[in-house]
């Protein structure tokens, strides 16, 4: 038993949080033209700033990482410029965001590539699924396996988009290794066959993110660096023959860095199944564990009581719901999420939905 409140303060590395309610990083492709955010964005993220922490939906860190149309990235000063309106807005209302950096890997189309180039992966292998393009879905196809050079490359476009980020005025940074995007593409076995230092063993696996990890702590101090996980999220066509003992040892690896946090995506988002021991992972890791995935305020709290978390992060509820803590704290219904307009569009199902305090007066 822990005597941890959703609603009490708590520091993550240099940061002072108002509660341990955190909005989970959601894709929302309403970037403008060029993949810039805009002022539609800064009003999205200002009204959701009393969350203990916000992690931005994922930005891609190069051109090349791109998998979706209208994601905002972070390799452009004219990005820096809209994320740093972002971010003014947020800790305007004294909030508290960080960058989620993002690249795609094979979870992309040519269509959305420059050069129409074929995407990379660690092995030439084609997710099942379709790619979102900006003609409709099209079939994936098969990626490029990724020579070391290019890895290389990769790993220094994760250090310039960390500079980006801290050009922007974020208060840290978040790496996506997780749903099937490049870096997870390394971590799980059912998307990395190769044979060099960059697969076979779980430390080769994990080289990929080590590499990145360590760059951008060249930019960051490490306590304002989280990384997300999802040992066995089967979207994005990945699987893993040995989730437990694999994410295991990277949780193990990870306790060397003094991090802000690791950021669990427990389950699955495709199905109910949840074969992995989370609990076991949260005691293998010695800094604050953030969990996710299907919290209401009820689940939140009893698994802080419990000490199975110190922060749960919170998706489609905060989607809906700019003064979640707000509703959470009073006990107050919650506005449904539609789910229609969750990717693209205008300010419907984005910045328009209700605050309760406004409803009830
Ligand atoms: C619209 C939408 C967009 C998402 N985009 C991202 C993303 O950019 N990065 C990420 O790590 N997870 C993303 N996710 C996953 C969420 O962060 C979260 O893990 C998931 O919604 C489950 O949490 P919940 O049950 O609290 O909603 C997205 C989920 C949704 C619904």
């Amino acid at each position: 038993m822990s005597n941890k409140e959703l609603f009490d303060e708590v520091t993550i590395g240099n940061l002072k949080l108002s509660n341990r309610i955190v909005m989970a990083p959601m894709t929302r492709n309403r970037a403008a033209e060029g993949n810039v955010p805009q002022a539609i964005n800064a009003e999205y993220y200002r009204q959701r700033a009393s969350a203990g922490l916000i992690i931005t939906e994922a930005s891609q860190v190069s051109p090349e990482g791109v998998g979706y149309p209208a994601t905002p990235g972070i390799h452009n000063q004219q990005q820096v410029d809209g994320w740093k309106m972002v971010t003014d807005a947020v800790h305007e209302e004294g909030g508290h965001i960080y960058l989620q950096l993002w690249y795609c890997g094979r979870i992309s189309h040519p269509d959305l590539l420059p050069d129409n180039q074929t995407p990379v992966a660690p092995s030439a292998i084609r997710p099942d699924g379709e790619a979102v393009t900006f003609e409709g879905m099209k079939a994936f196809v098969e990626p490029r396996a990724l020579t070391i050079d290019e890895i290389k490359d990769i790993v220094s476009q994760y250090k310039g988009a960390a500079e980006k980020a801290k050009q922007a005025g974020f208060d840290g940074i978040e790496v996506h290794a997780a749903n099937g995007y490049l870096i997870d593409q390394f971590l799980r076995d059912g998307s990395n066959h190769r044979s060099d230092e960059y697969g076979g063993s779980v430390e080769n696996r994990m080289r990929l993110l080590d590499e990145v990890l360590d760059v951008v702590s060249e930019v960051w101090d490490s306590r304002s660096i989280g990384v997300r996980l999802s040992p066995e999220n089967s979207y994005n066509s990945m699987s893993d023959s040995d989730p437990q003992s694999h994410f295991e040892y990277f949780i193990t690896q990870l306790n060397k860095r003094d991090l802000a946090y690791i950021h669990l995506l427990e389950g699955d988002m495709m199905s109910e199944s949840r074969d992995v021991d989370y609990r076991a992972l949260r005691d293998t890791y010695d800094g604050i564990y953030m969990a996710n995935n299907g919290y209401d305020k009820q689940r939140a709290q009893t698994a802080l009581t419990n000490g199975d978390c110190d922060l749960v992060a919170i998706g489609v509820p905060f989607l809906a719901n700019p003064d979640l803590v707000y509703r959470y704290e009073n006990d107050l219904p919650l506005n449904e999420a539609d789910q229609a307009t969750f990717y693209g569009g205008d300010e419907t199902g984005y910045t328009d939905y209700p605050f309760a305090d406004k409803e009830v007066a």
